[in-house]
């Protein structure tokens, strides 16, 4: 039995009302010394239990903390999220996902406050200060390794939506930006460990900057990235936003498995902002430029070249003109 779990859930339950370390004590078939030992403890964790001679504790506050028992409180996922590994700081979740993952099941959690090494696409880094969502989802799904763009494009709408749930219209660039009024808020890195013929494992990476000041950026930044708090002017829940998205990952990832990938891509093509637009696609080793006229099942984006030719890239930086 996770004790502090549940002394938590029960001061939570009796809501304004003091409740005594006797009565917790019978409850659980624990001592009173090992009552007020859990409560220390919790109060560690950032807790605020408020406590009164002879009349007990009362629940006040949890923390502002992404802590896995209060995700997994109400949260509605049958896997995703049922195992969560919580770290204060850590260098990156996608670094430490990849190092657990061949003992962990499907649908593990990896979740941190601050990234000391937070890793972005195409080698760049990834600033990741207190105050974002910065998590990596641990898949073991029996796909060819050539499907694991359609993952990507999986993800961006389920940030789109989770993010709908609590009231923030955002819209996809491609290949996996998710931008408020054309600035970044959100980044995903999607990383694979495969064979020739199979995937072994896949780590969706999700980085967003939710409860940011803007002056917590390095000025460079500023210009083309925003974070939630700057968009509605409040600090977000951060723990009920993770919850939407994990909530929305599962079912898109079922939509996927089941074979309706179809679904997935036309609500992409409704959140994208890339559509339709004139655009510099910057690879490693080239960079072109059309007009953006589709996108195809391998989440390729299909450019349209001035000479009428049409071009796929399915990476790359891309820049509106
Ligand atoms: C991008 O460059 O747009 C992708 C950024 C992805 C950042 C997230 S934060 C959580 C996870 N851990 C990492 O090191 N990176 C991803």
């Amino acid at each position: 039995m996770d004790y502090k779990e549940e002394i938590i859930g029960t001061l939570r339950g009796t809501q304004d009302q003091f409740i005594s370390g006797e009565e917790l004590a019978d409850q659980l078939h624990i001592s009173r010394t090992m009552i007020w030992k859990y409560i220390k403890s919790l109060r560690s964790e950032g807790y605020t239990i408020e406590s009164v001679t002879n009349r007990g504790y009362k629940f006040i506050e949890a923390p502002d903390l992404m802590l896995p028992r209060e995700i997994k409180k109400d949260l509605k996922t049958e896997f995703f999220g049922k195992q969560i590994y919580y770290y204060n700081e850590i260098d990156s979740t996608n670094l430490k996902a990849k190092e657990m993952a061949p003992e962990c099941v499907d649908g593990t959690v990896i979740i941190t406050e601050r990234q000391l090494k937070g890793r972005g696409r195409m080698g760049k880094q990834w600033y990741s200060p207190p105050g974002g969502i910065w998590f990596s989802v641990i898949l073991k799904p029996d796909i060819p390794p050539d499907h694991i763009y359609r993952l990507t494009l999986m993800a961006g709408i389920s940030v789109v939506e989770a993010l709908e749930d609590i009231g923030i219209k955002a819209r996809i660039k491609w290949p996996n930006d998710v931008t408020i009024n054309e600035k970044k808020v959100c980044g995903i890195l999607t990383e694979v460990e495969a064979q020739m013929d199979c995937v072994n494992f896949v780590i969706i990476g999700i980085g967003i900057d939710a409860n940011i000041e803007m002056d917590m950026l390095p000025a460079i930044m500023r210009v083309s990235t925003t974070s939630l708090k700057e968009e509605t002017g409040n600090d977000i829940d951060r723990v009920l936003l993770v919850q939407s998205l994990l909530d929305r990952l599962e079912k898109d990832y079922n939509t996927y498995l089941n074979g309706n990938f179809d679904l997935i891509l036309n609500r992409w093509k409704e959140y994208s902002s890339t559509l339709n637009r004139r655009v510099k696609i910057v690879t490693r080793f080239k960079s072109i430029e059309g007009e953006a006229v589709g996108i195809d099942h391998d989440g390729a984006l299909v450019i349209e070249m001035d000479d009428g030719t049409l071009e796929r890239e399915i990476t790359g930086t891309c820049i509106y003109l």
